[in-house]
């Protein structure tokens, strides 16, 4: 396997970090409810009855958006450790959780009103078939939604700057925005929305630190250890040498397609 093969194609299962993941990215109920806005304010509710939350991982958004949407959401992910997290957490909810991938999703055609992706593009090494796989399970003027970190969104974060080898990663996987449109709009879709989205990912420099020290990235968690301590050690001096610090923001984009006829 290729170096660009070994850094895309990250294992969760062949970490833990499903233990910490929750904790390391948990958002605030108010900026869920604001990504779960932004998507009611393009998606008509009343069209979805049935959501795959594909690439689900612990489940972050399958609740918000069953509780959203009134709907039904399929949760779908690779990873046995994640789901499992998914399954402890949310027994009783109007979803379910079921082992599977972009290479093959395991619903049938026409099954899904909704297909909501969040922080899998990246990890995905065939898009063609995954975008194909989308298609096959969304109705006609079904929507598919991409929540996903790009090369221009990068940016907006603090952490790439003290962790070089994890950067590389992130710049050698991340999709450019208008490689997502080009793709997806190339395989039978219309773009409704492509929008970055300002997110609050901690209230202030402490809260930052304690989430990136998780490690719940996982292209932190494919650096060396010594590299992970080195970088935690620059970002606590960088942010003593700042004034406090309130909450730390950052950008991630969201597009929106509907399926064209
Ligand atoms: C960063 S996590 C995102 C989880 C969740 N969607 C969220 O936003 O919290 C990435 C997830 O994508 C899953 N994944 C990786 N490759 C995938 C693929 N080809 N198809 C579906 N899911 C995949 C991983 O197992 C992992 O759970």
């Amino acid at each position: 396997m290729d170096r660009d093969s070994q850094v895309s194609q990250f294992h969760y299962d062949c970490t833990n970090i499903h233990i910490d993941y929750d904790k390391s990215r948990e958002l605030p109920s108010e900026i869920v409810d604001r990504w779960m806005s932004v998507l009611l304010s393009e998606i008509d509710k009343d069209e979805i009855d049935r959501v795959l939350d594909l690439g689900c991982g612990t489940g972050r958004f399958t609740k918000p958006l069953a509780e959203n949407f009134d709907a039904f959401v399929h949760g779908v992910d690779p990873s046995a450790k994640m789901l499992q997290v998914a399954m402890d957490n949310y027994q009783g909810l109007a979803c379910d959780f079921v082992q599977g991938s972009t290479d093959e999703i395991p619903l049938d055609d026409s099954a899904i009103d909704m297909v909501f992706m969040s922080m899998v593009y990246h990890h995905v090494q065939d898009k063609g078939k995954a975008i194909d796989e989308v298609r096959r399970v969304l109705k006609r003027s079904g929507k598919f939604c991409i929540r996903n970190s790009t090369i221009e969104s990068m940016d907006s974060y603090y952490w790439p700057h003290f962790f070089p080898s994890a950067r590389a990663i992130e710049l050698r996987r991340s999709p450019h925005q208008q490689d997502i449109l080009d793709l997806v709009s190339a395989t039978g879709f219309e773009v409704v929305y492509s929008t970055p989205v300002q997110q609050e990912f901690a209230v202030n420099a402490a809260d930052y630190m304690r989430k990136i020290g998780l490690r719940g990235l996982s292209s932190l968690k494919a650096i060396s250890d010594a590299e992970f301590a080195e970088g935690m050690k620059q970002m606590d001096e960088f942010f003593r040498t700042q004034e406090a610090h309130g909450p730390i923001f950052e950008s991630i984009d969201l597009f929106i397609f509907s399926v064209d006829g």
